[in-house]
């Protein structure tokens, strides 16, 4: 039997994430829901006529879900599920301004995938994306390396582009890294940043670094401020995606993902963003990485500020 992914949600960020999955060709299904009568099918059906045209075997499947669980049964079987449900931000809005209600809607979603799809394994994208994925956690019971946040892939991302935009040289020599929370606290890591494997700071001077830095922290900001009526769906659908991939085939990369950290750089019992390798179960582990002793002091600041907040979503 082939794969089968499930992307909730069928707003920006899910529609563009179970298109990228069924262009990968590497899917027996995706199936696409969302809680608006129509729009998952309506989607999916769109979707499925580009076969031809792009070359893919994939069938994508619309469904709409009810309040008290109804079509949840279409998921069934799922290896993988993306819960992108819940509302984007506007502009002047944080990230922590969703927390109560993205906090309903995934907690909502979480029991249902639970339920239906009780050998899945979750990437959460809905916003605030830490306390997002702790919730998802919570709320399905699923062993921690089974859920796993999609957020330092993306962030990375960022920094490559505007990396390599500033130094006028292809994405595919700059390597970037973030650790850390998505929203202030992410913690970009210069020191483990390289431009056709020499050290970023041979390249860059100091301060166009930390100028980069701050605009990968706002990075998503940015696009909302641009869009005025939601939030990033392009980059951020190609990072879910490319983590579902990596799950999906087994593969073994190593990714920044928002993973449950156990003693790694001396930081337990949080969801966090570091690196991950990830396979069929998910994480398979957290990967520590050399940091300067700044570095590691903002990620242990990262995991206290998303420590507090992510308990307080129990109760949400
Ligand atoms: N089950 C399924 N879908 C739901 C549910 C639910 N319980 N509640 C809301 N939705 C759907 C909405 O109907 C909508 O179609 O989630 C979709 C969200 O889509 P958009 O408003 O376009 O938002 P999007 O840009 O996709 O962002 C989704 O990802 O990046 C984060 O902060 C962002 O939390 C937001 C999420």
């Amino acid at each position: 039997m082939g794969k089968k992914v499930t992307v909730v949600g069928a707003g920006f960020y899910g529609s563009t994430t179970a298109q990228r999955l069924a262009e990968y060709d590497v899917f027996e299904t995706v199936v696409l829901t969302d809680i608006i009568e129509g729009k998952p099918a309506g989607l999916a059906l769109d979707l499925n006529q580009s076969r031809p045209i792009e070359g893919f075997e994939t069938k994508v499947v619309g469904v709409t879900t009810g309040a008290g669980g109804e079509g949840y049964e279409a998921i069934e079987g799922s290896d993988l599920v993306v819960i992108t449900a819940g509302l984007p931000r506007k502009p002047g809005m944080s990230r922590m301004d969703l927390l109560e209600v993205n906090a309903k809607i995934v907690r909502g979603v979480a029991e249902n995938v639970a339920k239906y799809a009780p050998n899945a394994v979750v990437i959460v994208v809905s916003n605030p994306l830490d306390e997002m994925t702790a919730l998802a956690q919570a709320a399905t019971g699923f062993p921690r390396h089974r859920v796993l946040g999609q957020a330092g892939v993306l962030d990375t991302a960022r920094f490559t582009h505007f990396v390599a935009d500033e130094l006028g040289v292809p994405v595919r020599s700059v390597k970037t890294l973030t650790l850390g929370s998505h929203g202030d606290t992410m913690v970009p890591v210069p020191s483990q940043c390289t431009v056709d494997g020499k050290p970023l700071s041979d390249v860059m001077p100091a301060a166009k670094i930390e100028e980069i830095v701050t605009r990968t922290r706002n990075g998503g900001a940015e696009v909302v401020a641009l869009l005025k009526t939601g939030s990033a769906y392009y980059a951020p659908s190609a990072a879910a995606a490319r983590m579902a991939r990596a799950i999906a085939e087994d593969s073994g990369e190593v990714w920044p993902v928002c993973a449950w950290v156990d003693g790694e750089y001396g930081i337990s019992g949080v969801y966090l963003g570091v690196l991950a390798e990830l396979g069929a179960t998910g994480v398979r582990r957290v990967v520590e990485t050399p940091l300067t002793d700044s570095e590691l002091a903002a990620l242990k600041e990262a995991a206290e500020a998303v420590r507090s907040k992510q308990s307080d979503v129990a109760g949400l």
